[in-house]
């Protein structure tokens, strides 16, 4: 990564956007997906800065939303209304009806019971509503115990053996019509074999089942290079959709999407922090930052290992290192026995590959302020 701005110019620590690499990568995407005419719909979970949405809606990506505030969001960012799926096991009545009023692509229910809640709310507004059922399929996707979604232990989706009983009672709600079949049963999944799995489970869901599906949502997950960020910083989205279109059967008029984040925005952002102290012991030596678990919770939460680069330093010399916030808790520690180029206080660190689930998990713990947002086209958002 190389820095063409000053990143002294800013109080750290923040997140630095590369939009020239997101734009690339977006690019990519869409290009690869629309060699078979798939959808892409970008997961705002994983980043909703509005510089950010803005240019992937201008790509021509359509969002998927998991509460009412990123649908609103959406909205404010000029994705057509239509372009959005609104995803999630627990909406409530307010977020439903906010989709509703915006009459939005698709409701991805989880439950029969939402089904019935979002029949009401519709013919109170006078709607009809389109619908997808988020299937859980039962596939392991091999990632992190806390982001696999897709096993039958998990909350989310309807269960297989709930299929048919869940389809004819669609069919007998007059507000709610059922178009779609949803699926998402992971994230930062690096072995493609899954997806095929994944392809090869959906046929059999669509064959055993008999209703007219106009679509199938294959989910995001697709992983990032979180260890060599600056090689392929663009994720291979041929093979990723190769291996869709090899192995999902799709009937005559059927749409296919999917609902990337991780890999679409995880590479362009980075989060900058200043070395406070370097403390040395005995047996190790410490690196605090002025960035902690607030701001990155990721390798506390699941021992994400972000690539971590000294931006003022590129010497020879080596040392080990333990790299750590200034938060009250050991596991405010984003890596052990990193090797660095010999650092000292005031040096600036990148914790890369930060872009996706980073500074949309940030919180105010120990009352700290929330990390700003500097653009790589200069605009700073706080
Ligand atoms: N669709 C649904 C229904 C999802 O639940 C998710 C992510 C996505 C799409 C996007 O998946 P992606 O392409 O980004 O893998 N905070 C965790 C990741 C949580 C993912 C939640 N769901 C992390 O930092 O690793």
């Amino acid at each position: 990564m190389t820095f063409n701005f000053s990143f002294a110019q800013h109080a750290t620590p923040y997140y630095y956007y590369d939009t020239d690499l997101l734009g690339r990568t977006a690019a990519e995407a869409m290009q690869q997906a629309q060699r078979y005419g798939y959808h892409i719909h970008y997961a705002l979970k994983s980043n909703a800065n509005v510089p950010l949405l803005q240019l992937l809606r201008a790509q021509g990506l359509g969002a998927d939303c998991v509460s009412g505030n990123e649908v609103q969001r959406a909205i404010d960012c000029g994705f057509n209304p239509q372009s959005i799926v609104f995803a999630g096991v627990g909406k409530t009545d307010d977020e439903i009806n906010l989709g509703i009023g915006h009459n939005i692509g698709c409701f991805n229910c989880e439950s029969e019971q939402e089904i019935e809640v979002i029949q009401q709310l519709a013919a109170a507004q006078g709607k009809v509503v389109t619908i997808a059922l988020r299937i859980n399929p039962n596939v392991d996707a091999h990632t992190h115990h806390n982001i696999t979604t897709g096993l039958e232990e998990n909350k989310f989706g309807i269960q297989l053996w709930q299929l048919p009983a869940v389809i004819e009672r669609v069919k007998t709600l007059p507000n709610v019509q059922l178009t779609g079949f949803h699926f998402h049963i992971g994230s930062q999944i690096t072995d493609m074999q899954v997806f095929a799995t994944l392809c090869q489970k959906i046929n059999e869901i669509t064959r055993a089942h008999n209703v007219d599906i106009g679509h199938i949502n294959v989910g995001g997950g697709l992983a990032t290079n979180y260890e060599t960020p600056d090689q392929l910083p663009i994720p291979d989205f041929a093979g990723y959709f190769d291996i869709l279109h090899k192995h999902l059967h799709v009937r005559e008029g059927q749409s296919v999407h999917c609902e990337l984040g991780r890999s679409l925005v995880a590479q362009c952002g980075s989060l900058i922090s200043k070395v406070l102290y370097v403390k040395k012991l005995r047996h190790k030596n410490f690196i605090i930052l002025d960035a902690g678990m607030s701001d990155l919770i990721r390798p506390a939460l699941y021992g994400a290992r972000h690539h971590i680069q000294n931006l003022s330093s590129a010497g020879k010399d080596t040392e080990q290192y333990d790299v750590v916030g200034p938060i009250c808790e050991s596991s405010d520690c984003f890596a052990t026995a990193v090797s660095l180029p010999i650092t000292q206080r005031g040096d600036f660190i990148a914790l890369r590959s930060a872009g996706a689930y980073g500074e949309v998990m940030a919180s105010q713990y120990n009352l700290r302020k929330l990390p700003a947002a500097v653009y790589s086209e200069g605009s700073k958002r706080g």
